[in-house]
C-alpha cells in the first residue's frame, strides 16, 4: 500500500508557476525598498525635528558661554596689535582702482607710512597726479600701471610688473570697483551690467589669484573693499550689492583656505566721499554717468564719511591685522537690524526711497527729506555736491 503519492504537475503549468513567483518576488521587493525607502525618510524628518528643536537652545547657550571669553581675548588682541602693528617702511603695496576716491587715499596713507606703491587705474593723467602726490607725501617708489582689472590678462601682467619691478609683495589693496543704479525691470540691456560683476568680483578674484604665492612668501596682508551694501538691500542695487555680497563670501571662505600664511582684510564702507558716492554710477541704459538724484535717493541725510578718514581706519586697520573694518563704525548697526528685523528694513527701503508706479524717482520721500531739511550742506562733503568730477 503506498501512502505517499507524489503530485506531479503537468509541464503545461511549470512555467507560468515559475513566472509568477519571480513576479512575485520583484512585487515584494519593490515594496520591501518602499518601506524601507519611507522607513529612511521617516528617521531623516525625525532627526531633523530633533535637531530643529535642540539646535536654537544649544546655539544660545554655547554662545552665552563662548562669547564673553572670546570677546575678552579679542579685545586683549586688538590692544596687542595695536601696539605693536605692523611697520610698512620699504614694504610695497599695491592698490587697484587709486586714481580717485578710497583707493587714491589709501596711496596717500600708505605713502606718508613710508611704503613702495604700485598703482592701478584706467585714467592714466589722473594715476600719474596721485603717483606724484604720493611721492610728496613720503613714498620712497611709485610705480604707475595702467590696466582694466575686468581683464584677467591685465589682472595677471599687474601683479607681474609689481614683481618686476620691486621683487615682493607685501600688501595688496582690491579696490577697484563701479556701481550700478537702476530698478531690474528698467534695465535696458541686462548683460551690460556684467561689468560690474567683472570689475567688482573678478577684477579682485583674478588678481587675487595671481598675488597668492608672492603673498605668502612674504606673509603679506589682502584688503578688499567690500561693502554694507552686501548685507543691506537697498533697492536699485541689485547687482552692485550682489557684487559686494560675493566678494564677501569669496575673501571669508579664501581667509579659511589661506590660514595664517596669508591674513585677509575685508572692508565694509558706509557712505564714503568718492566719485561713486558723487553720483558716478551705471545707469538703465547701461551707460557711466553721473546722477545726483539717485545718489540723494540712497543717501538721504545719512552723513558721509570723508574719504582720507575712511582711508586712515583702513591702513590702520590693516596694520593692525583686523579682519574685518566697518567704517564709519556706526554702520555696524546696521547689519543688527539686518539680522534680527529684516522685514522692517525691506519696509523702510519700500517706504523712503520707491514711488508709485508712474511717479518720477526723485519724488522718493528720501530725496525729499534731504531736499527739505538743506542736510546736504552739512551732511555731504563739498566734493561730493559738484556733479563735476575730477577732469582727465
Ligand atoms: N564710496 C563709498 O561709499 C563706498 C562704500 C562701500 C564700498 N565702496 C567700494 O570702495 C571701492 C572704491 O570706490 P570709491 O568709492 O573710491 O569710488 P571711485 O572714486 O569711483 O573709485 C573707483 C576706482 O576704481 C577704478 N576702476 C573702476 N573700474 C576699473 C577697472 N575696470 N579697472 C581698473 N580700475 C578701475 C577707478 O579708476 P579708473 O576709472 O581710472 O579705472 C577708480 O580709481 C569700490 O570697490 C567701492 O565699491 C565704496
Amino acid at each position: 500500500m503506498h501512502w505517499c503519492h507524489t503530485t506531479t504537475f503537468p509541464p503545461s503549468l511549470v512555467q507560468p508557476l515559475i513566472t509568477y513567483s519571480h513576479r512575485l518576488i520583484a512585487y515584494l521587493q519593490i515594496i520591501w525598498c518602499f518601506h524601507v525607502a519611507l522607513l529612511v525618510d521617516l528617521i531623516m524628518d525625525l532627526i531633523h525635528k530633533f535637531l530643529n528643536l535642540v539646535a536654537p537652545p544649544f546655539t544660545f547657550f554655547s554662545l552665552c558661554f563662548v562669547l564673553p571669553p572670546l570677546l575678552l581675548y579679542r579685545s586683549f588682541l586688538w590692544v596687542f596689535n595695536s601696539i605693536f602693528s605692523e611697520d610698512v617702511v620699504g614694504k610695497v603695496i599695491l592698490i587697484t582702482g587709486a586714481a580717485s576716491g578710497i583707493g587714491e587715499h589709501l596711496a596717500y596713507q600708505y605713502a606718508k607710512k613710508g611704503a613702495r606703491l604700485a598703482l592701478v587705474a584706467r585714467r592714466e593723467q589722473l594715476l600719474e597726479e596721485v603717483a606724484n602726490r604720493a611721492g610728496e607725501l613720503g613714498s620712497p617708489h611709485v610705480l604707475m600701471i595702467i590696466a582694466d582689472v575686468q581683464k584677467v590678462d591685465d589682472c595677471s601682467r599687474l601683479v607681474e610688473e609689481t614683481i618686476g619691478h620691486f621683487g615682493r609683495l607685501d600688501h595688496l589693496v582690491n579696490c577697484a570697483g563701479i556701481m550700478s543704479m537702476s530698478m531690474l525691470e528698467e534695465i535696458n540691456d541686462i548683460s551690460s551690467f556684467r561689468t560690474v560683476m567683472d570689475t567688482n568680483f573678478w577684477g579682485s578674484a583674478y588678481t587675487t589669484r595671481f598675488a597668492i604665492p608672492y603673498l605668502r612668501d612674504s606673509g603679506g596682508k589682502i584688503i578688499v573693499l567690500s561693502s554694507s551694501a552686501s548685507w543691506l538691500p537697498a533697492p536699485r542695487l541689485s547687482i552692485y550689492n550682489a557684487s559686494k555680497a560675493a566678494l564677501l563670501i569669496f575673501f571669508e571662505t579664501l581667509r579659511v583656505e589661506l590660514g595664517s600664511d596669508v591674513h585677509v582684510l575685508i572692508v565694509t564702507p558706509g557712505f564714503i566721499e568718492s566719485e561713486m558716492i558723487q553720483g558716478k554710477v551705471l545707469t538703465s541704459e547701461g551707460r557711466m554717468d553721473v546722477d545726483q538724484d539717485m545718489r540723494d535717493i540712497l543717501v538721504s541725510a545719512t552723513p558721509i564719511r570723508t574719504v582720507s578718514g575712511c582711508a586712515k581706519a583702513i591702513v590702520n586697520s590693516a596694520c593692525r591685522g583686523d579682519k574685518y573694518l566697518t567704517d564709519p563704525a556706526w554702520f555696524r548697526m546696521t547689519w543688527l537690524w539686518k539680522v534680527f528685523c529684516p522685514d522692517v528694513l525691506e519696509w523702510c527701503y519700500r517706504l523712503l526711497q520707491l514711488t508709485r508706479p508712474g511717479e518720477p524717482a526723485a519724488g522718493a520721500p528720501s530725496k525729499k527729506v534731504l531736499d527739505m531739511t538743506g542736510g546736504k550742506k552739512v551732511l555731504y562733503p563739498e566734493t561730493v555736491q559738484t556733479p563735476e568730477l575730477k577732469k582727465e
